[in-house]
């Protein structure tokens, strides 16, 4: 048996473990395992080669990918997707591991539903936004990197006695925005599940908080948040309020870095079992964790709500900001 296998889309900490464990365990049940360069781009490019054991040597620590990544939009089209399910007929490759989130599933669920290509999937997103599953690959790292960003500018805030509104990555999810806000003790957060116009709400919260006698405080925005970006909030605020605040974008630092052991742990338990379930015949699933346990979700339910911040965090957060 021949088993591809990608990463695609936004890279995520945990990935290369997943890589990694995919190629050992098949070495295991002498299953071949072929690396595909950049994502779906590799697939068009019928850029793949062996990947053995040595390989994926010394990758376990290390963020980004070690296959590269790419977001490709040739793979939209019907026709090249023929072109891909018979090259990889052509190839001998009975069936693919694709990394990644919900635009990579929705290419592999296509290529899945299409061409009958048996494809598994492994959630690897730093915006743990996928339904069915509590988990995706990077986001503890990326959580923890944020976390450490913010703890650094709670020094300055309160040296200055400043508001900070510091914006995190999550691109239409507020997963990481309101993780990071509990974690670091954050007086308020911006996420977009949270509705249209909260920006008369966080006024609210700020100036209770300087009445019960904060004098700096710590805003995390979500880069999707429906107020606009954390330098449009803080644009607005100071022109309302005359505020010297200060604006953080933290950007694709949380992207990097060496992955956490939960991401490590992560990785490494669904590179096995995706090359598992492919040799056990299973097909058009991907992995996830729910309640600690491992799911098998449909590549279709990619296309559901995503699933939204947990209410017992944003609940939370106005009562330990007091
Ligand atoms: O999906 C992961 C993510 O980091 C999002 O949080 C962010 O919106 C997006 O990717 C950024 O994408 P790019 O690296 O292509 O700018």
């Amino acid at each position: 048996m021949k088993i591809g296998i990608l990463t695609s889309g936004g890279d995520a900490p945990g990935m290369n473990a997943a890589i990694r464990s995919a190629v050992r365990q098949a070495g295991a049940l002498d299953i071949e395992v072929y690396g595909i360069w950049r994502g779906y781009q590799g697939l068009v490019d019928q850029d793949w080669r062996p990947l053995t054991s040595r390989s994926v040597a010394n990758i376990l620590q290390r963020g980004g990918t070690m296959l590269n990544t790419a977001r490709c939009q040739a793979f939209r089209l019907p026709a090249v997707r023929t072109q891909v399910a018979k090259d990889l007929r052509d190839a001998g490759i009975d069936g693919l591991v694709v990394i990644g989130g919900d635009g990579s599933f929705t290419g592999a669920g296509l290529l899945f539903e299409e061409h009958g290509v048996p494809c598994i999937g492994i959630p690897g997103t730093i915006d743990n936004d996928l339904p069915g599953t509590d988990r995706t690959l990077g986001f503890d790292t990326a959580l923890n990197t944020a976390i450490d960003a913010v703890d650094r500018i709670r020094d300055t805030a309160i040296s200055h006695d400043r508001v900070f509104l510091v914006e995190v990555m999550g691109r239409r999810s507020g997963m990481i925005a309101v993780h990071t806000a509990v974690a670091c003790g954050a007086e308020a957060v911006l996420y977009p599940e949270s509705g249209e116009d909260t920006y008369e709400a966080l006024v609210a919260q700020l100036r209770a908080g300087w009445e019960r006698g904060k004098r700096s405080s710590i805003v995390i925005v979500a880069e999707g948040d429906k107020n606009g970006s954390a330098y449009a909030v803080g644009d607005r605020l100071t022109r309302d309020y005359h505020l010297d605040l200060r604006v953080v974008v933290l950007g694709h630092i949380q992207r990097g870095g060496s992955p956490t052991a939960n991401d490590r742990i992560l990785g490494s338990l669904w590179g096995a079992e995706a090359i598992k379930l492919l040799a056990a015949g299973e097909k058009g699933v991907y992995l996830g964790m729910k309640a600690g346990e491992m799911v098998h979700v449909p590549f279709a339910r990619v296309h559901d709500p995503r699933p939204a911040p947990p209410a017992e965090l944003t609940n939370l957060l106005p009562v330990l900001a007091r």
